[in-house]
């Protein structure tokens, strides 16, 4: 329906009536009538003209004579209904038919009602007010359906967007979650151990020094006391004195080495553990890409039954990044812990089609850093099965995965987009065929 034409009909006081009919007699006759009873009349005297008249001047409702000549009252209801702006307009047949057929007919191509000439004018005028009535009506409950329809509408998106936003949030908060859990665990036995190495650490430093002066005190007595007795030198040969002189030394040395490895690891284990804050910092990607490769470090190793997983750092010199670091090294826990899960797969798949010559002998994950003049991009690519395009096009919906149930969850990806494009303006890509491996890229802005 044409809202304007509604607007202007629910407006208008004088409701107007156009009568078509060929007979200047009944045009008279029903000019007369409904003028006198408040209505205000248009008359034509043939379709074309009617139609012609209804499309420039819409009234609210039509009397249309069945009988005329060219375009007959029928052909003329069938244009009207046929056209979106007037086939609204309640259309009443006049007809001297009595025939049943013939008012079926009239009623089934759209009119609302028929009245039998010679006019009863009581009747007219009641038939035209009641459809006059329903007419408005009609109007009104259009009206409303389409404000309703409206409301319908802008409710269900409200709804759709606060569902999504809920999504989202019971996506971070899984994460976050499991994430905060973990660099809890981590952070907490970083601290447990720190203490301890730290005793060790320096203790060593003195137990070597006091071992350095010890040696070389029994250097002079050796010197010095040519004869010490047979006491002495039963011990010194029993406990081997000159192995102890050239070992203890390097002992020493590796046991300095050992605890300096701890403590690296321990400081790597407090980077990948550290708590974001509200603001972001300043770091060194490579640290986060370190402290992860760190905590997953029993993944890659050999097993029985294959071979350890070599990884390729091929790193450029990078200026420091302003990120969340641990958001950020819970993207690197991701692509990397996918690529592990993608190459042990690939390697089970392989063993199970026994093929003797392996395609799949050197698993491999090469983690390259670059700079170009706006962004550091951190590229993370194994040599596993790959993905079909099928997969590939899923793999940042929340809760795609195609590993077995309990094993995935199919929200790292999801996340980590979250994490490199909204929370750091930056892009995450990822490029892979079946056999041909995949590569993840990371953009993020500097
Ligand atoms: N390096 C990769 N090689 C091949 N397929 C991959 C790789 N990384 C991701 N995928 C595919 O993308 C899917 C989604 O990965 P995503 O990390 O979001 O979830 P997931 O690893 O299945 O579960 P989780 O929530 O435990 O991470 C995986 O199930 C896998 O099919
Ligand atoms: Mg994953």
């Amino acid at each position: 329906m044409n809202s304007s034409y509604e607007q202007e009909l629910c407006n208008k006081k004088l409701e107007t009536i156009l009568v078509i009919d060929d007979s200047p007699t009944n045009l008279e006759i029903l000019h007369d009538v409904l003028g006198s009873a408040g209505y205000e009349v248009l008359v034509e005297m043939d379709g074309a003209s009617g139609i012609e008249q209804v499309e420039g001047n819409p009234p609210d409702l039509i009397l249309l004579d069945v009988m005329m000549p060219k375009i007959d009252g029928f052909e003329t209801c069938r244009r009207l209904q046929a056209n979106p702006s007037t086939k609204h307009i309640p259309i009443i047949f006049i007809t001297a038919l009595t025939e049943a057929e013939e008012k079926v007919k009239g009623l089934a191509l759209g009119a609302v009602d028929y009245i039998t000439k010679p006019f009863e004018q009581e009747e007219v005028l009641a038939r035209i007010s009641l459809h006059l009535k329903l007419r408005k009506l009609n109007l009104e409950l259009d009206k409303q359906k389409q404000e309703l329809e409206i409301r319908v509408a802008e409710r269900t998106s409200e709804l759709s967007q606060t569902l999504n936003e809920l999504k989202q949030t019971q996506l971070q908060l899984v994460q976050t979650e499991k994430i905060s859990s973990l660099g809890q665990l981590v952070a907490g036995v970083a601290h447990e151990v720190n203490n301890p190495i730290g005793f060790i650490s320096t203790n060593l430093h003195y137990a070597n020094q006091y071992i350095e002066d010890l040696l070389i005190l029994v250097r002079l007595f050796q010197k010095n006391c040519s004869n010490p007795g047979s006491e002495v030198e039963e011990q010194i040969e029993a406990m081997d004195l000159k192995h102890i002189d050239k070992d203890l030394p390097k002992l020493m040395s590796s046991m300095k080495l050992g605890t300096d490895t701890i403590k690296g690891i321990m400081q790597s284990l407090r980077n990948f553990s550290r708590s974001d804050g509200e603001n972001k910092k300043l770091v060194d990607i490579h640290e986060g890409i370190e402290a992860t490769l760190m905590i997953l470090q029993h993944r890659l190793k050999a097993y029985p039954k294959r071979p350890a997983i070599q990884v390729v750092k091929d790193y450029s010199v990078l200026p420091k990044v302003q990120c969340y670091p641990g958001q950020l090294n819970q993207v690197f826990m991701n692509l990397l812990a996918n690529a592990i899960d993608v190459l042990e797969e690939s390697m089970i798949e392989n063993q199970y089609l026994n093929r003797k010559e392996s395609t799949f002998i050197n698993p491999k994950i090469r983690i390259a850093t670059t700079i170009n003049k706006y962004q550091v991009i951190v590229k993370i690519a194994d040599n596993g099965k790959g993905m079909s395009e099928s997969v590939i096009n899923e793999i940042f919906q929340p809760f795609f995965t195609t590993k077995p149930e309990g094993k995935g969850t199919g929200l790292g990806l999801s996340i980590s987009y979250q994490i490199i494009t909204e929370n750091h303006g930056g892009n995450l890509q990822c490029i892979s065929s079946p056999g041909e491996g995949t590569e993840f890229l990371i953009q993020i802005p500097f």
